[in-house]
């Protein structure tokens, strides 16, 4: 489930992303927990949106358990751009993964990563004679980063709960995985910091929050723009034709490419927001990375 928040309206408040209800925290509490108890955190975030779909109060909370960082929805990121932020996370220290967690290639891309991870640790206690517990790990991750999913292929296909609502109890249950490893049936749900609307814009578009807390009309102009600015000839040939000049223009042409028309036979303008929407986040509208590695210094 995607961020909700109680004050939904057109207009973006800051307040309407400080919302951190009671259940949140006490969700957030839990996982610290939870993460004590695991050997590996698979933290999940959107490869469209390296940094921004992150939480960063999860290093404090991994303290130094080991941690791989995949980057999820990779066939909807520009191949280009994950290959720049490989380089610069990896640079600095981190691991990470860029997969598509609803592929059968995700496992095999995953597991030998992790074992990686974990052969040190494996050889010393071997050495020492004593024979390595099955270890375990745990998904974490914003919403809709694709955590489910990835249990569920971790899991073989075995029917699992989606991610709870945060705050609903529940009991801790290890699934095995091939025999090799242990893991957390459920995911641990972070929420992302939002540090301002084009933040919030970013994590509406890749499904993080709601289209209805800024409102599927905003969220599908700016997504417009942001293309027309940075990848205007994958929009042109998605439309067919040269764009029209500004997104209000732009959401116009495709109502009257599609026939959807309002009252009055007027182009049904918020019709045309969430076709372009599902359209973009069903790839349509081509690989698109939000963010840029600093050092790669093309901030988008
Ligand atoms: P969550 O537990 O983190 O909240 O996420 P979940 O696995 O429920 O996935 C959220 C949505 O993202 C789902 O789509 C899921 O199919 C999709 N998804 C997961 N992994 C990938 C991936 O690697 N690539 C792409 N393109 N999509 C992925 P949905 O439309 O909400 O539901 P569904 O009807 O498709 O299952």
């Amino acid at each position: 489930m995607p961020i909700d928040s109680p004050r939904r309206g057109d207009d973006f408040s800051p307040k309407a992303f400080s919302w951190f209800p009671g259940h949140m925290l006490k969700a957030q509490k839990r996982l610290a927990e939870e993460i004590k108890q695991v050997d590996v955190v698979l933290e999940m975030r959107d490869a469209r949106l390296p940094l921004g779909s992150a939480n960063p109060a999860l290093d404090k909370i991994i303290a130094r358990r080991m941690h791989l960082i995949l980057f999820n929805k990779s066939s909807l990121a520009d191949a280009h751009a994950s290959a720049r932020w490989e380089q610069h996370l990896t640079k600095h220290g981190q691991r990470v993964l860029f997969l598509d967690a609803d592929t059968k290639r995700a496992l095999n891309l995953l597991l030998p990563q992790v074992d990686a991870l974990l052969r040190p640790h494996q050889q010393a206690l071997r050495a020492r004679h004593i024979r390595p517990p099955l270890p375990r790990l745990m998904v974490v991750g914003i919403p809709n980063v694709g955590k489910s999913t990835l249990i569920n292929r971790l899991a073989g296909g075995r029917k699992q709960k989606t991610a709870p609502e945060p705050g609903v109890t529940r009991h801790t249950q290890w699934v095995n995985v091939r025999g090799r490893y242990e893991l957390l049936d459920t995911p641990g749900v972070l929420l992302p910091r939002i540090a301002d609307e084009h933040h919030a814009l970013r994590l509406t578009w890749i499904g993080a929050v709601k289209d209805t807390i800024l409102g599927h009309r905003r969220v599908a102009e700016a997504l417009l723009e942001h293309l027309l600015a940075h990848a205007p000839s994958a929009l042109a040939s998605w439309i067919g034709s040269a764009p029209g000049a500004g997104a209000e223009e732009l959401l116009r042409q495709v109502a009257r490419q599609r026939g959807f028309l309002a009252r009055g036979a007027q182009p049904d303008l918020n019709k045309a927001a969430q076709f372009v929407l599902d359209q973009y986040r069903a790839g349509a509208l081509g690989r698109i990375t939000f963010e840029s590695p600093p050092e790669a210094n093309r901030s988008s």
